[in-house]
């Protein structure tokens, strides 16, 4: 795979969904179809797409650039960087490695063994070394190694995700711009690419209130973007990471049957559960178009089945 395929591909689809309630509430809802920009390993494997590939990219280059052999990273057993991250180094020559959150579990779920079957070395730290993970700098000073942070968020990722705004901004110029937030890094990539001409709404998936300023330093706005760039919702997060209720399975199900939408419980179905929610509850104003971004996370469905099979998704 040609690095080129990375940088010069076209925009990923808009896809406008049409339905009563957004008649009613004299709204337009587009979604970013970024989980269609994917570059598969095995047929149908869904792993470097959407934010992925836009936090990926730049770092590819980097990596490349400096001649890095390996790339190396950290994550829980069934994160989608992880996953992302074994497809790069299948997909553009690097050998991968990865220090996983927790004890091993065999079989491997999905996630893993897709890794495995990319090539990437597994290696497992207690729960206790793995807070401790940044201390030692994992070999920092080696050259040949290439070291990506959980959830893949830096300085180059937050570049990447930048160009998903101007992509945006070049085909719809909606007022709100609607994401799901991990670390925070893709919603700093859009608060930063919009520059205030776009409301971005970051949808925390994790319980806490720890992100604003951490995006808003991501996005290197502290005194320079209005207050207006960018809000957060924190109630859609369904008692915290990887947490789901039976009314979000249900949704997931509706999105899919209804628009042909398929969601992931850990990112984009509370993103999508929470835009419903507000859109519900009058929340935009009349004439408002909102931008949801599909950030991907296919990947992560068939694990969350195998660990929750009685949630019925
Ligand atoms: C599918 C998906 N959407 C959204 C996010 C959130 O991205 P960020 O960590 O940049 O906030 C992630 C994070 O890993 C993800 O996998």
């Amino acid at each position: 795979m040609s690095l080129e395929q990375l940088t010069h591909h076209p925009p990923s689809p808009i896809q406008e969904l049409e339905d009563a309630l957004f008649r009613e509430k004299g709204i337009r809802v587009l979604v970013k179809r970024d989980d269609l920009l994917c570059l598969p390993v095995e047929p149908g494997d869904r792993a470097f797409c959407g934010n992925k590939w836009r936090k990926m990219k730049y770092n590819v280059w980097e990596a490349k650039n400096k001649g890095a052999q390996t790339l190396v990273t950290f994550g829980g057993a069934f994160s989608n960087h992880v996953a992302a991250v074994a497809a790069a180094g299948r997909l553009f020559g690097f050998q991968t490695a990865v220090f996983i959150r927790g004890e091993p579990t065999f079989p491997l779920n999905p996630t893993l063994s897709f890794a495995r079957r990319c090539g990437m070395q597994l290696a497992y730290l207690s729960r206790e070394q793995y807070r401790r993970k940044e201390d030692g700098r994992v070999a920092a000073e080696d050259q040949s190694l290439y070291l990506l942070p959980e959830g893949g968020t830096n300085a180059l990722a937050i570049q990447g995700c930048a160009e998903l705004a101007e992509e945006i901004l070049h085909e719809v110029q909606p007022d709100y711009c609607c994401v799901a937030c991990g670390t925070g890094g893709t919603a700093a990539g859009l608060v930063a690419g919009f520059e205030g001409r776009v409301r971005t709404i970051g949808f925390p998936v994790l319980k806490g209130d720890f992100l604003f300023n951490h995006v808003m330093d991501l996005a290197g706005g502290k005194n320079t973007l209005p207050v207006s760039a960018w809000t957060l919702q924190n109630d859609y997060h369904f008692g915290g990471y990887a947490k789901w209720t039976p009314a979000l399975i249900d949704f997931i199900r509706y999105m899919e049957a209804r628009f042909d939408m398929p969601l992931d419980p850990v990112y984009t179905g509370k993103l999508f559960f929470g835009v419903w929610d507000l859109i519900a509850n009058d929340y935009f104003p009349r004439g408002a178009t909102i931008c949801l971004v599909h950030t991907g996370g296919l990947q992560g469905v068939a694990g969350f089945k195998q660990r929750f099979p009685m949630a019925g998704l």
